[in-house]
């Protein structure tokens, strides 16, 4: 089956064009997922020129393949984030959550976007004995943090089809059709004038005295502010460093059971886990299974999470199967705001929060553009340091990164036993080879080295991509950028006929 996400169901009913020509504007935004298009939809109603630059369709990337659910709590235990910060800050990141969901639903309002919105409950909960205690746990800090959860008992009707032991539930959050929110309100904008594209990959960011001239295959952009609502910082940044970064695995699927009660489930069966479980109309979706990027076994993580359904839900035929992506920051809160020097913005780092901290930052870079004060701006500032925070996160993410090195650069492997669609970098002659065969039995060969910044790329066979385990790039089976910081393709590429003689030929002018 080929992946994709339930949400594209209506994709084809939002086009936009690509860019092309010469044009200045106020606001260049690099990405159409929530954080671009949320910014777009807030700057552009103040008066400035905005535009939007998506390299490939509005919605299309992490933000279409999102769980749709929106909640104030964040993906990590209360008990984490109470080991690294105040009970001030904990509540003060709660609150910015809250508002921006808050600003979702009237802005769904206001728009009147069709997109499924609706207010649901949170359930945290146990499914083996083991996990008893730490929800127990959560529910108290959670109780002194103010907050009006309310606990579930074993036995109670909302836990019962997941199994689940206790539980802890929080009301008044939301659930919605992430890509139909931000489709539809890109599409708005587009007809009030507000330039979005997509198809419009940025080759290029030059940055002038005082302006960014941003370089499209067919055209060229100047703006006074540049957003990279990128999911990651584009090219090679510091920030980089702090973030690791992760796929993620959906699926959706017709079942015999259902829940008690729509929400947001996230059931803990094992420390260090949890499984995401909720309806969409008449189908249930099971989301889980991280692994960093390019270490991982997509097709095993997708049948665990299939294994669950049937065993669980009674699931029978699964209709969509899809993979995310998302940036963890070593100390547990995104990066948003300015670039040192330069009215360049950044926003990353959301773990699997996106949804609702790309909202939250597309609010605060667009106060700050506007010279106005955030009250949330300071807790998430991109250029803040932390590390103590940091430090262990710091080193073991790059401690990692270098173990790809090593551990790539001494393997060695051959395209004989190559099936359908499996990929495999080999070294010949001391250059690294990056090789897939498709459906038909044709071999496409790139280069095997990420140009971001020299890691080797490793073949993701469920999704048939090259990911680059290293900081997130991910390359289709030609060596295309999909996502990440590169903004190059992986060099070039070869077909099975031509193998040997394009290879020469291509060592010979190396
Ligand atoms: Fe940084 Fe590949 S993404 S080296």
């Amino acid at each position: 089956m080929e992946t994709q996400s339930i949400w594209f169901e209506s994709q084809n009913n939002f086009k936009f064009s690509s860019f092309e020509g010469k044009e200045e504007v106020d606001v260049a935004i690099i990405g159409g997922g929530i954080t671009g298009v949320t910014a777009a939809y807030l700057l552009s109603q103040t008066g400035l020129r905005v535009k939007l630059l998506e390299a490939g369709r509005i919605g299309e990337s992490n933000t279409g393949r999102s769980t749709g659910n929106l909640y104030s709590v964040v993906d990590k235990f209360f008990e984490e984030l109470k080991s690294k910060y105040d009970e001030a800050t904990i509540l003060t990141i709660l609150k910015s959550r809250e508002e921006a969901i808050n600003f979702i639903e009237k802005t769904i309002q206001t728009l009147n976007i069709d997109c499924d919105f609706k207010r649901v409950p949170w359930v945290r909960f146990s499914g083996t004995k083991e996990m008893d205690d730490p929800i127990q746990k959560e529910f108290v800090i959670a109780q002194e943090l103010g907050l009006k959860v309310e606990w579930l008992e074993e036995g109670h009707e909302m836990l019962a089809p997941l199994q689940g032991r206790v539980g802890m539930k929080l009301d008044n959050q939301a659930q919605f059709n992430p890509y139909l929110y931000v489709a539809g309100v890109a599409d708005i904008l587009s007809h009030q004038g507000c330039g979005i594209h997509e198809g419009s990959r940025v080759n290029e960011i030059e940055k002038n005295e005082d302006s960014f001239t941003l370089t499209t295959d067919k055209g060229t952009l100047v703006t006074r502010h540049l957003i990279e609502a990128t999911h990651t910082p584009i090219g090679i940044s510091a920030l980089q460093t702090v973030l690791g970064p992760y796929r993620e695995y959906g699926i959706a699927t017709q079942t015999t059971k259902r829940l008690s009660q729509d929400g947001i489930y996230w059931g803990h069966y094992q420390k260090g886990k949890v499984t995401s479980v909720r309806h969409y109309k008449d189908r249930l979706l099971v989301i889980g299974e991280p692994h960093k990027v390019g270490q991982g076994s997509s097709i095993e993580r997708m049948g665990k999470l299939k294994n669950y359904a049937r065993e669980y839900f009674g699931a029978e035929d699964i209709s969509h199967e899809w993979g995310g992506q998302h940036y963890r920051p070593a100390d547990l809160l995104p990066f948003i705001g300015q670039r040192l020097g330069s009215r360049s913005y950044v926003a990353t780092g959301f773990a699997t929060d996106g949804l609702t901290y790309g909202t939250v930052a597309a609010l605060i870079i667009k106060d700050d553009i506007l010279g106005i004060q955030n009250p949330y701006a300071e807790i998430y500032r991109s250029s803040r340091i932390t590390p103590l925070k940091s430090a262990y996160k710091f080193i073991k993410e790059n401690l990692n990164v270098v173990q790809q090195y090593a551990g790539d650069y001494l393997r060695h492997d051959s395209v004989k036993k190559l099936r359908a669609d499996e990929g495999i970098v080999v070294n010949e002659n001391g250059r690294r080879y990056a090789i897939n065969k498709d459906q038909e039995g044709t071999l496409h060969v790139c280069s095997g080295i990420c140009p971001h910044m020299g890691c080797i790329v490793h073949w993701n066979e469920g999704e048939h991509s090259w990911d680059c385990p290293c900081h997130g790039s991910r390359f289709d089976r030609l060596g295309n950028v999909i996502e990440g910081p590169a903004l190059k393709s992986l060099g070039p590429v070869y077909e099975s006929q031509e193998l040997d003689i394009k290879r020469r030929q291509s060592e010979a002018q190396q």
